[in-house]
């Protein structure tokens, strides 16, 4: 027996065996290793890391240029809202080194690059609704060509009275009897009149302001044209299907005759979720007119100016508590500026709905939500969807609750936190089964030593004048799935070649999140190979079709399980195969690190696929995944939209200057439920990452748009995003230890994309801690988000009575 198995079969270039009979020939012996290399919950950096870093790493960009490639520039609206009265182009048409310019009449399929409502035109036609609206392209031989040939345009506008700011936004709709999209509502028993039975009411508002991705590489597409009006498409992107769809409905063409490739993005953060679209049609339709192959790379500015950004958002609320701060009721309404289309403002204004509640009981809850057009950049996915908002509003009602109740803030938080028996029930009638929070909030609240921390922040504000310091421990509760429930499902194709190596693809993209890097263990971990082994390859339309963006933090659930399913698949018929051919019944037949046991005898992995392919045993296959157990019904606000929810919470200590309103966050301590996690390195890169860029939005990322509509601050000069300067001093982080996924997910894990950003959360109510320190104490702070120092400085004027 053990002869037989111990077989070794060499296998030719061409695939020709030298020998048919494994029995023939004594085989390698396996090394008998205890554990593979790379498997899940290895601490595996990111694939690329040494690339990232060393610039090695390809981007869009550095592909080499077919030669002939076109570069080409697109002319932007400078007015808010208008009537094209005339786009003359003759000039443009004219200039050196420009081959081609197109405009919207142009176009022989749709002119349309939008997700769902088909209302967002690649070129304005007749009407322009913001500054930056694309109005035409120009193709030229170089890229400063086709920019100064852009400049010589004519173009004619009729002024049009435009709405930019929320106020105006309500204004205007108020006049036209209807907003962008239709209001929405959310309702948990009697919440009108839980507030008027309520000992405390406790009312506010607060402004939140949007942010800007600041992707590290813009916005930037290649279409390379092929035979039969087929089209390549390279575009950092994190929706290739979608871009496929948009490149072909605007061609004219069939999706099949589009094929949409992608390596990976130098970040997303979802501004590449459905605005790539744009970038992409418009190469596709350069590339199709002219027979060249076409690229479209937007410089900082005109990607800031012409892409939509995170949705500012106006939050009302009204709290009623008993003496001890407990929640009897809420009524809590959302103003959101959408811009002038619709994008995913649909679904970005339902989740922040969803996360009103945070990780609180409500108990009674009204959530109403108003989905405003303003004549600005159409904002769109950004980290948190909506999430953010949502909670921040309710963090700051938390604050105020506090604040006016005379208590510690975590003392109102913990006394409202969904109970982990279960048995609360969100406003959108999903029972919380999973909640962690209190436990999670419990240890960090010991280990970053809130209460000793407090003492010592009051004896420090006590004693100093102008430096005040603030503390907070905020709480994240974020829910897993995507809310339109048909998008949670992914595909993957695996393919063994005949050596034993693997080639893994699925239809997630790589933003830097890792994860590509997450999937290759989970696909190690199957066959329990060393997961060098495991060859990660582009994201591309013509392997895995009918992707969902990668999005809603999803990535790794979705993708690692379609890409296990696949693995599976071949695994299985390896144990099938190896179980006749050996007389071996299939449950003697193991798996061990990069070998495999059949019945008394090992072989190494690669062996058993050689023999495999010479018994002419399929070594491909697909995987697909659904997420079990999800439903919502959205006209009756009701369902269980989320498989599961992540829990995390962050204490964050800051200091400000009362005198200029600077400010500094000083400490961090942060607790986060990864579950158990397949990869802990790029957890915590993602925990650490979103933190401060949630603390980015909440504290120096400001947006500024002038009267006429323009955005002023469109560049990294006027736009401040953290830098590393900006880490806090002490940064404390931990993954949960008793985290573990109640769901069915891959291995237990939990999505980590999202969640931590709102952790951020904790800053600005450690900035409202502080200001309080700076007033009389009967003030609650008037301070809208960002904290940027300017606002600091007002709010302890009016908490001083000075404003
Ligand atoms: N991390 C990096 N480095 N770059 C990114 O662009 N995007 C975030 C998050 N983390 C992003 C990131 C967003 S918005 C989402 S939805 C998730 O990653 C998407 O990837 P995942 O589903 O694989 O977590
Ligand atoms: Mo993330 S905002 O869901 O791309």
């Amino acid at each position: 027996m053990e002869e037989t198995v111990g077989g070794e079969t060499r296998i030719q270039d061409r695939g020709v065996a030298e020998t048919v009979d494994p029995a023939a020939l004594k085989g390698k012996r396996p090394r008998h290793e205890k554990r593979i290399r790379g498997g899940v919950s290895a601490e595996l950096r990111h694939d690329s890391a040494e690339k990232h870093v060393t610039g090695a790493a390809r981007y869009t960009d550095d592909e080499p240029e077919l030669p002939g490639t076109l570069q080409v520039y697109l002319a932007m609206s400078t007015k808010a809202h208008a009537r094209l009265v005339d786009l003359d182009l003759d000039k443009v048409r004219d200039a050196p080194g420009v081959v081609a310019v197109l405009a919207a009449a142009d176009i022989p399929g749709k002119n349309d690059y939008s997700p769902v409502f088909g209302d967002d035109p690649i070129f304005a036609d007749g009407v322009v609704q913001y500054v930056g609206q694309p109005l035409f392209v120009v193709a030229a031989e170089t890229l400063d060509a086709a920019r100064e040939a852009a400049k010589l345009v004519r173009v004619e506008y009729a002024d049009l009275p435009a709405a930019i700011t929320i106020e105006e936004a309500i204004a205007h709709a108020d006049e036209a009897g209807r907003d962008l999209m239709d209001p929405y509502e959310m309702r948990l028993g009697d919440a009108d009149g839980a507030l008027a039975g309520a000992p405390h009411r406790i009312a506010g508002q607060i402004e939140i302001g949007g942010q800007d991705h600041f992707y590290l590489e813009g916005q930037i597409a290649v279409a390379i044209p092929g035979e039969d009006g087929d089209m390549l498409v390279r575009s950092s992107t994190q929706h290739p299907s979608e871009v496929q769809h948009n490149v072909a409905k605007a061609l004219g063409l069939a999706d099949n005759q589009v094929t949409v490739e992608m390596r990976r993005m130098g970040g997303g953060f979802g501004g590449k979720e459905s605005q790539p679209a744009l970038f992409a049609s418009v190469c596709a339709l350069v590339a199709q007119a002219t027979g060249r192959p076409a690229k479209c790379r937007l410089d900082r500015d005109d990607d800031m100016e012409m892409t939509g950004k995170r949705h500012e958002a106006l939050v009302d609320y009204a709290f009623g508590t008993d003496a001890e701060g407990r929640i009897l009721g809420a009524d809590i309404r959302h103003f959101i500026r959408c811009g002038y289309s619709c994008d995913l403002s649909g679904a970005i204004a339902d989740r922040a709905m969803f996360h009103a509640d945070n990780a609180y009981d409500l108990r009674a809850a009204r959530i109403r939500s108003r989905r405003l057009k303003t004549h600005t950049v159409s904002n769109t996915a950004f980290r948190g969807f909506g999430g953010p908002q949502g909670m921040l509003g309710t963090e700051r009602a938390m604050d105020r609750i506090a604040f006016e109740l005379g208590l510690d803030p975590l003392d109102v938080r913990k006394r409202n936190f969904y109970p982990a028996e279960g048995g609360g029930v969100t406003p959108y009638g999903m029972e919380v089964t999973d909640s962690v929070i209190a436990e999670i909030v419990e240890e960090l609240e010991e280990s970053s030593d809130y209460r000793r921390r407090r003492e010592a922040v009051r004896e420090f504000n006590a004693g100093n004048p102008i430096l005040k310091k603030g503390l907070a421990l905020t709480p994240v509760k974020f829910g897993i799935s995507f809310t339109t429930t048909h998008l949670n499902q992914a595909g993957a194709l695996v393919h063994v070649y005949k050596d034993g190596s693997v080639m893994l693809n699925h239809g997630g993209t790589e933003m830097g999140q890792g994860l590509f890097t997450k999937v290759a263990q989970v696909v190690a971990e199957e066959f329990r190979i060393d997961v060098d082994n495991v060859k990660i390859t582009a994201t591309t339309t013509g392997k895995v079709p009918n992707t969902s963006a990668t999005a809603a933090s999803s990535g790794s659930d979705l993708n690692g399980m379609a890409a296990l399913l696949a693995a599976r698949a071949i695994k299985e018929r390896l144990v099938a195969y190896a179980s006749e051919r050996y007389g071996v019944p299939a449950a003697e037949i193991e798996f061990l690190p990069n070998r495999v046991r059949i019945g008394r005898v090992e072989k190494r992995f690669e062996d058993l696929v050689g023999e495999a392919y010479l018994a002419r045993v399929p070594l491909s296959s697909t995987g697909f995944y659904a997420t079990p157990d999800i439903t919502y019904d959205r006209p009756s606000a009701s369902g269980r939209p989320f498989y599961y929810f992540a829990y995390g919470a962050a204490c964050s200590e800051v200091v400000i200057d009362t005198l200029t309103g600077e400010n500094r966050v000083l400490r961090v301590d942060i607790l986060h439920d990864v579950g158990r996690s397949l990869n802990p390195a790029i957890d915590r890169g993602q925990i650490e990452g979103g933190f401060v860029q949630g603390m980015g939005w909440l504290t120096t990322e400001e947006l500024w748009w002038d009267r006429a509509g323009r955005l002023r601050t469109h560049a990294p000069s006027t736009y401040k995003i953290p830098t590393a300067n900006d880490r806090p001093d002490d940064f404390r982080l931990a993954l949960w230890a008793k985290g573990e996924n109640r769901s069915e997910t891959v291995y237990r894990s939990k999505a980590v994309g999202e969640p931590p950003f709102m952790l951020a959360i904790s800053v600005f109510s450690a900035l409202t801690d502080a200001v309080c320190a700076a007033g009389d104490g009967k003030r609650f702070p008037d301070l809208d988000a960002p904290a940027t120092p300017e606002r600091v400085l007002a709010a302890v004027e009016h908490v001083r009575g000075e404003a």
